[in-house]
This record gives C-alpha cells, structure tokens and sequence, in this order.
C-alpha cells in the first residue's frame, strides 16, 4: 500500500526566497506526523504542495500514490489552512454543507450533526460564524476537514487559537482518527501537545529537515536526580541502569533519599537543540 503521503526531494523557490530545498518525507497509513519548525521554515509551504494549491519547483509529493493536485489525490485528503476564514454570515451547518457540495460529500445532514457533535459544537449548528469565537471558528475548521471521511489530513496549526479544553478535544479526536487508520500531518508550534500525540515529528529549519523520528527516539538521556536530606543533586551523564546503585550508594552514605528521577530530554530540548535557537 502507498503511503498516505510522499515527498521526495521537494524544492519551492518564490522569487528569491528559497521556501524548501530538497524534502523527504513520508507519513504512513494511520501515522500521525507533527510538522515542526520556526517561523518561515517552509512547513505551510510543504502541506500547501501536497494539497495540491502550490506547485513546486522540484521534486514530487504524491497521496496515496496519486499526483499532488490530481483529483485522486484530492479525493483522499481533508484540510485545515493556517489563519483560513469562513463567510461570516454563515451558520456553522451552512458552512459544512458548503463544504460537502465543494467535496462531494453525500454525507447529508447526519455527518454535519456528527461532526459538530466531535469538535464540541453541537449546540452552535445555528450561529452564525461572526457570532463565534476565535477557538469555535477553529473547531468548526477542524470539523470542516473531516467533511467526506478522507484518509489523509492536513492540518496547519489547527489548535492555535484553542483553549486548554479545546486542544484536548482536538487531540482525542485526532487519536480517535489514528485508530480508524486515518493519517494525519499536523503542523504547529504547540511542543507539548505535538509530543503527546505524534508517532514521529519531523523538524524543518530554512527548507530542510534537520531532524526525524519518534518523540521519544529523538529524547537523549540528561542525567539521574537524586532527593536526599541534604537536597536536589544531579548526576550528569548517568542512565536508568545507574539509578539503583546511586541511591544504594547515597544509602550507604547515610543519607535519606525521597526520591529518584531519571531524566530524559523533552521534545522541546530536542527542537531547541535542532534549530539553534534560530528564526528563519
Ligand atoms: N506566496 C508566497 N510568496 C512569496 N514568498 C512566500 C510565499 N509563501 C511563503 N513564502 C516564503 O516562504 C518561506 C516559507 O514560508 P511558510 O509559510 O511555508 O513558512 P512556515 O514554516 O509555515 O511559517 P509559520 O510558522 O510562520 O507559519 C518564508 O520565507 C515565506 O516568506
Ligand atoms: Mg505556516
């Protein structure tokens, strides 16, 4: 089986602003990719691409084996544009069915209920998107994705405008979908929330991957921390395997020990690490 989505060696040049150079990148059926990166990194220009709206300027991105842009690869994918806006006089039912016509969705008045019902907006199916806030306009774009059951979803930051309640909707959700065997490419900023949910990120940093792999293959040891009587004291360099021996050592050394920790680096350790601290 194809993977659900594909890019090999994908290049995007606008005018003298080099947006990607040269990206593989692969997300697998039912595998959820977080897309990282700073600001101007090039990672809306990726999904643009793949959902067939910017054309590139070398290299190929392919969905479910058919050509980004084709009407095959259309059909597979749902999207969630970055800073998108819905017409404000619409109702948030209006704008879903505007959606299904746009998509060929025969889902009908029963996936606009289920889907308002799985972003939390079942009682808002009436108001209008000016009437809205910010984070329900966002749910109703999360919901507006899923419109027609695609196999592959493309979210560019979807959570950004969320609360702390509607981002954990929204990742239930997107766990939800994994389970169903639905692939994702979630572009954000959010570390912590993409470390909860990703099987792998990817980080780009001015047009190229600098780093791939799982949160936690991508997590280096950072040393064991030992409470004890006498206070918090690390011990750079060690492992799980030394814990056991640090605290029969501190034991021995009479000391009380109320706790042991083995730390590992957070993905945002790793990100920091990987860009630099740098903005492109
Ligand atoms: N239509 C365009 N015309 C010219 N330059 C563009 C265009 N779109 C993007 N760029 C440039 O391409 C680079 C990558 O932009 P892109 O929007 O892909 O970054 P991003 O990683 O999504 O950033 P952000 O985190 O701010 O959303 C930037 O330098 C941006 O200015
Ligand atoms: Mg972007």
């Amino acid at each position: 089986m194809p993977d659900a989505l594909a890019v090999r060696g994908l290049a995007k040049r606008y005018g003298s602003v080099q947006a990607l150079k040269g990206v593989d990148l692969e997300v697998g059926e039912g595998e959820l990719v977080g897309l990282l990166g700073p600001n101007g990194a090039g990672k809306s220009t990726l999904v643009k691409i793949a959902v067939g709206l910017v054309r590139p300027t070398a290299g190929e991105a392919t969905v479910a084996g058919a050509r980004a842009g084709s009407r095959a690869a259309r059909a597979e994918l749902g999207y969630l544009a970055e800073m998108f806006r819905f017409p404000g006089w619409y109702t948030a039912d209006e704008v879903l069915e505007l959606h299904q016509r746009l998509s060929g969705s025969r889902g009908g008045a029963a996936e606009r209920k289920r889907l308002l019902e799985l972003v939390a907006l079942a009682d808002a199916t009436d108001r209008r998107v000016d009437g809205m806030s910010k984070g329900m306009q966002q749910r109703l774009g999360v919901a507006q994705s899923l419109v027609g059951e695609p196999r592959l979803l493309m979210l560019d930051e979807p959570t950004s405008a969320l609360d702390p309640v509607g981002r954990r909707t929204v990742r239930l959700l997107l766990e939800e979908l994994r389970g169903r065997g639905v692939s994702v490419l979630l572009n954000s900023h959010l570390l912590s929330e993409v470390e909860l949910v990703c099987d792998r990120v990817a980080i780009l940093l001015g047009g190229q991957l600098v780093a791939v792999g799982s949160p936690h293959d991508l997590s280096r040891p950072r040393g064991v921390e030992l409470e004890t009587d006498e206070g918090i004291h690390r011990v750079e360099g060690a492992t799980r395997e030394d814990a056991p021996r640090l605290v029969a050592e501190a034991v021995a050394a009479g000391r009380q020990v109320y706790g042991v920790s083995v730390l590992t680096s957070t993905l945002e350790d790793v990100y920091l690490e990987a860009v630099g601290g740098e903005t492109s």
